[in-house]
């Protein structure tokens, strides 16, 4: 298993372009099951949750074809096979992402049960509930998810929680079903919107976009589309932080300011002088220490809980306390523990991290255990006295394109180390 080895204590400086979103890419992979024609997909992140997506859609008789620069032609009209295996669920719980299209288009879906992970129990509970209201028959046994349904027929949905990709599972599956969907209390997360655009330029009739009630009008047919997916905002914020951590100054391009209004607030409350364009932003610390900042995560458009762990680290070493409030996941401190290691002063109470910021942290050997929690670790390593060894990366690669090569070109000491 490959390492990162970080040697700590360099202003980052310089400028990286950001990748297309992977909480985008994945459902709009999935939705193009729902395509009678080739759909073209461009801006796609190399990640291995990407890759793990192609294995499932490829496993069920899509036809991939993907060129140099990543961008994906999938053609659908021999899907022959309608399962998700455990063995890449397990890897990847947004392989779930297929249920409803499969459901939709060929009326039968077979999807392993995700289980819980490393930052809480996360049921698809709220998955199953919509597609039964839309006249799915599902049985859930031996672990897997087996729904099957003549034509999915309209339904008003209200989800108790709000939830991403049980949003996005409906959606798509409304997107083919017969008369009108309504969900309420719909994510609004950017990729949300993402999905919602592109299923639109397949021919799908949704109302509401961006809002929290979705109307969407079945059809009898998609077409294929072309689509680029949008930028990766938390990838954006990841490279914020480093910048803010190390009190460098560097400059984002191809990603997109607007999807990052609260992270943007916070990072400007912490010292941090921000300008943007509309496809670009730039950060400069002028070699501050950051400002201690409490973050209170919820679903969009307020603070991500995609990037609590990166605030997390940065409050290590900011100057004063700072308490960190986690209500999306019941578990997600994992990092905090390893940051511990490093000499963060953080004390957990329940969904509660009350950090007092120290001036250094000291390298140590770590262990990423999800994606986000392994990002803070790398932030940590950014900023800490000595070499940092960083263990099971095979997070970090999950969602980040080419972290250390992105790292150095804006002057880290960051390495790869193969096994
Ligand atoms: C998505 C994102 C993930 C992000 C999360 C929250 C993708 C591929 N992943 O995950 O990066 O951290 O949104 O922004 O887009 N819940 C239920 N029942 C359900 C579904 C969810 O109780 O049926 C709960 C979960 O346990 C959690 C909360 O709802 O506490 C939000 O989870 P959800 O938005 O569904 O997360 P994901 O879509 O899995």
């Amino acid at each position: 298993m490959d390492k990162l080895l970080i040697t700590g204590g360099i202003p980052l400086s310089g400028e990286i372009r950001i990748s297309g979103a992977k909480n985008a890419a994945l459902p709009i992979l999935a939705a193009t099951l729902l395509a009678e024609t080739s759909s073209y997909v461009n801006n796609v992140p190399h990640l291995q949750d990407v890759t793990t997506m192609m294995n499932l859609l490829g496993r069920m008789g899509v036809e991939l074809i993907v060129d140099e620069k990543l961008n994906i032609q999938a053609d659908s009209n021999r899907v022959h096979t309608f399962a998700a295996p455990y063995e890449l669920v397990k890897t990847m719980r947004a392989s779930v992402l297929v249920l409803g299209p499969l459901l939709a288009r060929f009326g039968e879906a077979h999807v392993s049960l995700p289980g819980g992970c490393a930052i809480g129990s996360r049921p698809v509970n709220l998955h199953i509930q919509g597609l039964t209201a839309m006249g799915a028959d599902i049985q859930v046994e031996n672990g897997y998810i087996s729904a099957k349904a003549k034509r999915l027929h309209g339904a008003k949905i209200f989800m108790d929680l709000v939830t991403v990709t049980g949003t996005e599972n409906l959606m798509m599956a409304a997107t083919l079903a017969e008369g009108t969907t309504i969900l309420e209390n719909a994510a609004r997360e950017p990729e949300v919107i993402d999905l919602a655009k592109c299923l639109i330029s397949m021919g799908a009739k949704i109302e509401g976009v961006g809002s929290d009630t979705l109307h969407i009008e079945g059809v009898e047919k998609l077409s294929g589309t072309h689509y680029s997916i949008l930028p990766d905002r938390i990838e954006t914020g990841t490279y914020l932080v480093a910048a803010a951590m190390t009190g460098g100054h560097i400059k984002l391009k191809d990603t997109d300011p607007s999807l990052l209004d609260a992270v943007l607030q916070k990072l400007t409350e912490i010292g941090a002088y921000i300008t943007t364009g509309d496809s670009w932003i730039e950060l400069d610390m002028r070699g501050q220490r950051p400002q201690a900042v409490d973050i209170y995560t919820s679903p969009y458009p307020a603070f991500p809980t995609d990037m609590q762990a990166q605030f997390t680290a940065l409050n290590s070493i900011a100057d004063g306390v700072a308490t960190i409030t986690e209500t999306v996941f019941e578990n997600r401190f994992m990092h905090a523990l390893e940051l511990q290691r490093m000499g963060a002063k953080i004390r957990l109470e329940g969904n509660m991290a009350i950090i007092k910021g120290v001036p250094r942290l000291q390298a140590a050997p770590v262990m990423a255990t999800d994606l986000r929690a392994s990002a803070s670790l790398v932030l940590a390593g950014l900023v800490a006295d000595g070499d940092t060894v960083i263990e099971r990366i095979y997070h970090i690669d999950r969602g980040y394109e080419r972290i250390e090569e992105k790292l150095s070109q804006l002057g880290a000491k960051i390495r790869r180390i193969r096994y």
